[in-house]
């Protein structure tokens, strides 16, 4: 079957998406940042801390090459969930195109400050922002990324985030 790529803004649920359909098919759920985390050997925030943004993206996208590259000799199928920015650099959407069938968890800027200010994971570009800031940061940044992230194959609404709406997609 083919793979399913999970893309969306920080805190719009890919992980916790991604690992009940990858259950419900029975199939390897793969989460770019702890993939990197298990290579690197340190957590992403310690990533962005210590060498920088830019390195962390180099990163990603090395990972991506690694996995296409795997795929050439593999017939095992696995969904994975990308960081949030991932798809935004080093052109990653359209290699992401190659390696599997994209969809889109779009949540809008209250929704995702909502999330975000719940979340207990410590996510480097939102540490310590007031509410506000966050709301603020988020309205910025998804202006920038939506271009990116509406490339998807499949655009998911709200009522749509969920294994069994994917699955219906994928058919
Ligand atoms: C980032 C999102 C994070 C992680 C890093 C940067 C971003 O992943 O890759 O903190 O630029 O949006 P999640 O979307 O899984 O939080």
């Amino acid at each position: 079957m083919q793979n399913v790529i999970l893309v969306g803004f920080m805190g719009c649920g890919k992980s916790t998406l991604g690992k009940k359909l990858a259950k419900k098919l029975n199939i390897h759920f793969i989460d770019s940042d702890s993939e990197i985390e298990r290579l690197e050997g340190i957590p992403v925030s310690e990533i962005f801390a210590k060498k920088g943004e830019e390195y962390f993206r180099q990163l990603e996208h090395d990972f991506l090459l690694q996995l296409k590259a795997s795929q050439v000799h593999s017939n095992s199928s696995f969904v994975l969930s990308c960081g949030g920015g991932m798809p935004c650099f080093h052109d990653n959407m359209n290699l992401l195109q190659e390696i599997g069938t994209i969809f889109y968890i779009k949540l809008n800027a209250i929704e995702l400050t909502k999330r975000l200010t719940l979340a207990k994971t410590i996510r480097p570009l939102v540490k310590g922002k007031s509410e506000d800031e966050l709301l603020h940061f988020i309205q910025n940044k998804l202006a920038e990324r939506s271009t990116f992230y509406e490339k998807a194959n499949v655009v998911l609404s709200g009522k749509e985030q969920n294994p069994t709406s994917i699955l219906q997609k994928l058919a």
